[in-house]
């Protein structure tokens, strides 16, 4: 049997709509907060396999989910780089910026797999617990949006620090992005090996850069992942989500050549319908604040966007990651009333 995430992201229109929500593992749900309690910190939970296996599987066993997404984060990479990380509670990842060409020599791959064979191990485990029609998707950071972490120390407003390198330092900024792009084509493939039948590149901040540097830290890197991942597992679809590219969605969709599309909360599903979806698979895009809302204002914005998007190859998710404060029982509403129309 081929499961209906995977027909639905090869390019076929589903009769039953395939579900899944972006960070459907996590901190609104009272059962990860006590199995991250016995990890310890987060970082020590993606790491865990046992432990990160578990929190994965918690969001399918509530919810019958169509796919269960590995827990683990996409700083897991500089982590295994050799770029020091850790989890402020309240204030989010913190890493010792990546200033300038010295910082990047102090970088490495050699120890890439070592430090996330724990990773691999969390997918066996998963892809052994699952049930039947539930696949399992990997995922990493791509380039741009890891870079932006990696050199402004954590999350920013304004990334003057990674644009600054970005737009003056080209040469330099292109070794960091190589080397991001070598180390994430290994790393999914050794995800898919273990197990993982589809992957996605998180690019949260691909909105912040203006067209042509879009293009060259966007675009290009993306390419190369996705060019590497096929050579090696051709058929595994790759998800590509560039959050905030706007304008430069189909561009996206057209140079990387990704399999399927994440669509943001802000990209029309009407608009997606005609100039994407012809060409890709598409998924998306309720918006997240909507799950806190609930009641009527839900449920009419989740019809609206199947009512666009459900005609052809499709995956229903949310515009961006669950929030922390969402009721897990307006999850629970929602998919109740997703698999009652389709
Ligand atoms: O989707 C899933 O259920 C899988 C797990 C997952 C996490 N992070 C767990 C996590 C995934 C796919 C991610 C991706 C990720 N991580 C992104 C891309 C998606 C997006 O949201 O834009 C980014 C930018 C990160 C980096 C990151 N990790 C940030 C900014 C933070 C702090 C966020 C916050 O809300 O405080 C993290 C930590 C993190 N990653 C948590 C979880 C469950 C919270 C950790 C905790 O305190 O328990």
């Amino acid at each position: 049997m081929v499961k209906p995430l995977l027909r639905a992201l090869s390019g076929q229109a589903q009769p039953r709509l395939p579900v899944w929500l972006m960070r459907q593992a996590g901190r609104y749900l009272p059962e990860y907060h006590a199995t991250r309690a016995r990890a310890g910190s987060f970082l020590n939970l993606c790491y865990n396999p046992a432990l990160a296996a578990e929190v994965t599987l918690q969001p399918i066993r509530r919810y019958g989910l169509d796919a269960a997404i590995l827990f683990s984060d996409i700083l897991v990479v500089p982590h295994a780089l050799g770029q020091a990380l850790n989890y402020v509670e309240g204030e989010g990842p913190k890493l010792d910026p990546v200033t300038d060409a010295g910082g990047i020599d102090r970088l490495s791959a050699d120890r890439l797999h070592q430090v996330l064979g724990p990773v691999y191990e969390t997918v066996g485990r998963v892809a052994a617990a699952l049930p039947p029609e539930t696949a399992l998707i990997g995922f990493a950071g791509a380039p741009w949006t890891v870079a932006t972490y990696m050199v402004e120390g954590g999350g920013s407003k304004e990334y003057a620090a990674v644009k600054g390198l970005a737009f003056g330092a080209r040469e330099t900024f292109a070794r960091l992005i190589d080397l991001l792009v070598e180390a994430t084509g290994a790393y999914l493939l050794r995800q898919i090996q273990a197990g993982a039948e589809a992957v996605q590149l998180f690019d949260s901040w691909a909105g912040v850069l203006p067209e042509a540097e879009f293009e060259r830290w966007v675009i290009a890197p993306t390419r190369r992942i996705v060019d590497a991942v096929r050579a090696e597992a051709p058929g595994v679809p790759v998800i590509g989500f560039p959050r905030g590219a706007g304008l430069l969605y189909e561009r996206y969709l057209a140079g990387t050549g990704v399999d399927a599309v994440g669509l943001d909360t802000t990209v029309p599903p009407g608009w997606a319908a005609r100039a994407l979806q012809p060409k890709a698979a598409v998924q998306g895009n309720l918006d997240p604040v909507l799950l806190l809302t609930g009641g009527e204002a839900m449920i009419r914005a989740a019809d609206a966007i199947v009512e666009a998007l459900a005609d052809g190859p499709f995956v229903f998710n949310l515009g961006h990651g669950v929030l922390q404060r969402t009721p897990p029982e307006q999850v629970a509403a929602l998919v109740r009333h997703l698999r009652g129309i389709r």
